[in-house]
């Protein structure tokens, strides 16, 4: 067997080169993963064109990959050769993380950043999962975010409700199926033609987000229920001032964004009162987050059909050769689609 990557050799260099890579050998705590499809965020577009984290090139990026296990390390017992799994792979810069990143036909992988996927769920499918789900778990259930109770299979009622700004971005699909696997009835803004896409994944009130006076709308049909907060999948400071204007409005002042400090949301005009905070999407693996959520709930949930592959996958190539494509394609802009690229 040997390995190739999709390589970016220099900053800012386009397109990626493809070349040999090192054959990743398992650790202790790590498997090593055959892959077949990986998926988009738009991280790896930003670290290609601007340079958004330091890195040492040549570099190989990726975090969104799923594949089948051809090797595990020797304390590894959970997993076996042949399990078909997805992972949140680590493609952030450093020469140390190299063999853990996702744009590459093998890579290794710690045993927590991993999940097992049933057969009926293809690889395209599972590839839209890992950086959404690790980022929006972390925002919705670590104790310094909004710290709610775990999603379970079955899920256990909550009867309360939050608001998911972007619920048709990858983070916000994720999100909205948590929420509904911890037992919570879901709000969720997306665009019109994606509003009963929302429905479908779990969302019990849906808005369109580009409608004159959306904000009002959701305050007067969420003012009757027990309204405990806002997650915004959205960088825009605009809909975070919104975000935060509704979660003050109607009494469930905690407020999580995907990328923004306290600080930078805070001068942002945040209502006073309105307790503000960001997330990291890779944080849960520090805590009991990760191993409810990648170690039981998503192989659970997706076994029992109640996790649905959201946004669905676009397939726009075969081949580490299409990963390019792939990013220029997200880049030109997507709704409710994760764009995937297949690698045989
Ligand atoms: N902190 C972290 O670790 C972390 C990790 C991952 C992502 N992120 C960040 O999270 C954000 C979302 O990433 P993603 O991959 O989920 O994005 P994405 O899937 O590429 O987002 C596309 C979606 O955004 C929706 N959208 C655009 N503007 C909107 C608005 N004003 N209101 C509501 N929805 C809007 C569109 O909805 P319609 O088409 O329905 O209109 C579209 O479906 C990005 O800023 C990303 O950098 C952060």
């Amino acid at each position: 067997m040997s390995n190739k990557a999709a390589w970016l050799m220099s900053p800012k260099a386009h397109p990626l080169t493809i070349g040999d890579a090192s054959m990743p050998v398992a650790g202790q705590g790590e498997v090593i993963i055959r892959n077949h499809a990986i998926a988009i965020n738009p991280v790896n577009w930003a670290i290609q064109a601007l340079e958004v984290f330091p890195v040492s090139y040549p570099f190989i990026g990726g975090n969104d990959a799923a594949g089948e296990i051809v090797e595990v390390g020797p304390d590894v017992d959970a997993f076996k050769v042949g399990d078909r799994v997805l992972a949140l792979a680590e493609g952030d810069g450093s020469r140390e993380h190299e063999a853990n990143a996702a744009f590459q036909l093998f890579f290794s992988a710690k045993v927590n950043r991993i999940a097992k996927i049933p057969n009926h769920t293809s690889y395209a499918e599972a590839a839209v999962f890992p950086l959404g789900m690790a980022t929006a778990a972390s925002a919705l259930f670590q104790k310094d975010t909004h710290a709610l109770p775990l999603p379970q299979v079955p899920p256990v009622p909550q009867t309360k409700t939050i608001l998911v700004w972007g619920g048709s971005s990858s983070v916000g699909a994720c999100a909205i199926q948590l929420l509904v696997g911890a037992g919570f009835e879901v709000a969720a803004t997306a665009g019109a033609h994606n509003l009963e896409a929302m429905k479908d994944i779990g969302a019990k009130y849906v808005f369109d987000h580009k409608k004159q006076g959306v904000a009002e709308d959701i305050i007067n049909d969420l003012g009757g229920t027990d309204f405990i907060g806002v997650f915004c999948a959205i960088l825009e400071a605009e809909i975070i001032r919104l975000c935060g204007y509704i979660a003050n409005k109607l009494g469930g002042n905690k407020f999580v964004s995907t990328v923004l400090p306290p600080t930078v949301l805070r001068q942002d005009g945040m209502p006073a009162g309105v307790e503000t905070c960001n997330v990291w999407g890779t944080t849960l693996f520090e805590n009991e987050v990760g191993p409810q959520v990648w170690g039981n709930w998503i192989y659970t949930a997706l076994a029992n059909g109640s996790l649905k592959p959201a946004p669905p996958p676009l397939v726009v190539g075969k081949g580490l050769e299409s990963i390019q494509k792939a990013c220029g394609r997200w880049r030109a802009g997507v709704s409710y689609q994760k764009v995937v690229v297949e690698l045989d």
